[in-house]
This record gives structure tokens, sequence and C-alpha cells, in this order.
């Protein structure tokens, strides 16, 4: 059977947790647009990991579970700090500290459900600490403690910068975790599933899906957004910037998907949230300049942004380090990578597809005498 180039159009596997059906993402059945403008991020992993929305006691007591195990082993930022962290890039970081997280968990593999859902709280919780934890490490500071008094949003800000966020970083914040937390069969999650149906363990499917969300072609492509805006500089450079993309083949990063060929519905809200914050930060031009960019590359090339292209202006405003921007996409991530790890246990059969062989025909062995 001849395969099919990167599975385009292969349906892997069936699964409840979210759609992206004619081009609308629902997260177990609720429109991504309805979600996005009225749940907390805590909210929407009760729903992915669960039947449905929670009830306020139900959403009372996850909150104050997640916010209870958010303190990750101290062991964690002390092998950070003997990272060489000039030269390694977060992503990589953040593999290596989830992965350690796992050695220091007593759980890591024990096996049954209730286990791997205690595993998946300490994760999403931890998950914050340590990317925030490492932001302040590499730049020469302590780590700040997470508290049990705030949401998950306000939690990562606190802990970034050490001050108490304002209202509206904590909505934009909130909002972008929403939107980038579970996309049906992506490249993270498919690595995720096929890693734990061979039975392995909890973290070493979120290490792997760590792996793939780094690449530029998945999650890392806000952070090289964010590259291309601050080379191109102003509104008046991107038409010869793009050009010069063009005649060289380039990738214009934030564009184009594989499954949206009408568009992404998670932009929209990214592109307004980038013109409220650009507009609030007094650098419209991140915007104006992304606006011009989507015109040129939409109507030259018909090709449309995805969730990474108006993302890396958002989080620019909100003061975050281009670097932070893909392991701040594995902060919101998790939380759908954890639902389709719980999923896969719950109905597992081994992921093992075929090759279609290419390679020479039969030949005979050859002495080494004789090569
Ligand atoms: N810039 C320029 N040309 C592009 C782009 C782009 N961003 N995206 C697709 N194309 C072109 C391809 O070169 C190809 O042209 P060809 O037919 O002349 O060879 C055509 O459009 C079809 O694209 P494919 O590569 O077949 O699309 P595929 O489904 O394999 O890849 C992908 C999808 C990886 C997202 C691609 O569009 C891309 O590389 N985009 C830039 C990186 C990016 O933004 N990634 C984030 C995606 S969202 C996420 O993962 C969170």
């Amino acid at each position: 059977m001849p395969a099919t180039k990167g599975l385009e159009g292969v349906v892997a596997t069936t699964s409840g947790i979210s759609s992206i059906i004619d081009g609308v993402l629902t997260y177990k059945g609720y429109d991504i647009d309805d979600l996005a403008d009225h749940a907390s991020f805590e909210e929407v992993v009760y729903l992915l990991w669960n039947d449905d929305l929670p009830n306020q006691q139900q959403l009372d007591a996850f909150k104050k579970e997640l916010a209870g195990n958010a303190a990750v082993p101290a062991e964690v930022f002390e092998q950070i700090k003997a990272f060489p962290l000039n030269t390694i890039h977060p992503m990589a970081v953040l593999r290596t500290a989830v992965s350690t997280l796992g050695v220091f968990d007593s759980e890591a593999d024990v096996m049954d459900e209730t286990a791997n859902r205690r595993k998946a709280i300490r994760l999403q919780a931890q998950i914050a600490t340590v990317v925030a934890g490492f932001a302040r490490i590499r730049d020469g500071k302590d780590p700040v403690a997470p508290r049990t008094d705030l949401g998950y949003a306000a939690n990562f800000l606190y802990m970034l910068f050490d001050r108490e966020p304002n209202e509206t970083e904590v909505e934009a914040f909130n909002k972008a975790l929403v939107l980038h937390a579970d996309h049906e069969l992506n490249a993270s999650t498919f690595t995720a599933r096929v890693c734990v149906a061979t039975l392995s363990d909890v973290y070493s499917g979120i290490v792997a899906a760590i792996g793939a969300l780094k690449g530029p072609l998945h999650g890392g492509a806000n952070e090289q957004v964010m590259k291309m805006l601050t080379e191109i500089g102003s509104v008046e450079n991107v038409p010869s910037y793009l050009e010069n993309a063009f005649a060289n083949k380039e990738k214009i990063m934030g564009f184009g998907h594989r499954v949206y060929k009408n568009g992404d519905p998670r932009a929209k809200h990214l592109k307004e949230m980038s013109r409220q914050l650009t507009e609030r930060s007094g650098e419209k031009k991140w915007y104006d300049m992304s606006i011009k960019i989507n015109e040129i590359v939409t109507n030259e090339k018909g090709l449309l942004p995805n969730v990474d292209f108006y993302s890396a202006s958002v989080y620019h405003s909100l003061g975050i380090s281009h670097d932070l921007f893909t392991p701040i996409f594995a902060v919101s991530r998790m939380s759908g990578w954890l639902a389709h790890i719980l999923e896969q246990y719950s109905n597992n059969r081994l992921i093992r597809p075929r090759a279609e062989y290419v390679g020479p025909d039969k030949r005979a062995y050859v002495s080494i005498q004789d090569r």
C-alpha cells in the first residue's frame, strides 16, 4: 500500500476530546469561541479531563488541587542552575526538567487511572512553576514560589514577573491558555499517544510531546514569528522582506496549516488581543506589521495565519521573553496532552503503523575484504 506523506488525511484514532470538523474547534462539544470569551483555564482543563464543565463546587476543589500541587522539588531548580543556560533552548530545559519531575515522583510507574490522574494534576500544576522558575534563574534571579490564592494564569505571571499581574494581563493570558489547550491529533499530541500506547508512563509521554512541540513547524513557530517581526522592524519594510522571502522560497512562520485551509479559528481571537495589547503597550507597530504581513501573504500565497502568528505579538506585549513563547504553549497544551494520554490508556492498543519500503532490492552479503 502506498504511504501517505505526513499521514495527511489519515484517521489514526477515535477521540472524544476535541473536534475540528468543518473548521470549527470544539472541546468536548463546546465551541472554542465561547470558551475563549467566558471560561477560565482551570475550567477548560477540568472539561478536557472529564465529561463536562465543572459546577462551582467542582471548580473550587479542582483549583485548590492544582494550586496545592504547584511547588516543584528543589532538585529540579538545582539541576536547571547547572545547565549551560546561555546556549541551551528553554524547550530543551523544559523537556529535561519534566523528565526530572518524573524521576522524583514515586508514583511515576504506578499505572492505575487514579494514580495517572494524580500525576496529571501534578504535571499541569508544576509545568507553570518550572517555566517561570527557569526564566528567573536564567536572568540570575531566584524562582518565585507559587501562591495558592491566585488562579492559574495569574499565578504564572506572578511567578514570572515577581509582581501581581493586573486584570488585563490575566484576562489576556488566560484566553491564550484556553485557545492553546487542545487541538485534536496535532503532532505533539499524536507523539504523546504513540509513546504511552506502549504502556510507557505519563512522564515519558509528556517528554516526547514536548520534544515534538519544540520544532518550528509546530509550536516553535510562535518564537520564529517574533524573530521575523523583529528582523523586519517596521511596516514599511514588510513588502521588501516578503518579496525576498518568497523569491528564496522561505516559509513564512505562523502561516498555513495541515487541517485548516479556510483559516484557524483561534487566530481571530489572538488578532484582536494583539490589537488591544499593542495599543495598551504603546507598541502598535507589532500589530500593524502583523496585519501587513497577513495581507500580503494571504493575497500572494493564499495562506492564512495559524494560532502562532498573532500569539507572538500578544506574548511580546505582555512583556514575555521571546524564547519563552513555545514553553508557554507547552504550559497550556499540557492539559490536552494529558487528556489524550488518559484517553489512550482507557482504550489502549499499541500504535504501530507500517512503512512502504523503497530501499534496495534483496541482495547477497559481501564479505568485508571484497567491498
Ligand atoms: N510559508 C510559505 N509557504 C507555505 C507555508 C508558509 N508558512 N505553509 C505552506 N506553504 C506552502 C508549501 O510550501 C506548499 O507549497 P508547494 O505545494 O508549492 O510545495 C503548500 O503551501 C502546501 O503546504 P504543505 O507544506 O504541504 O503543508 P503541510 O500541511 O505539510 O504543512 C505547516 C503545514 C507545517 C503548518 C506549514 O504550513 C508550515 O510550515 N507553516 C509554517 C510553520 C508554522 O507556522 N507552523 C505552526 C503550525 S500551527 C501549530 O502547529 C501550532
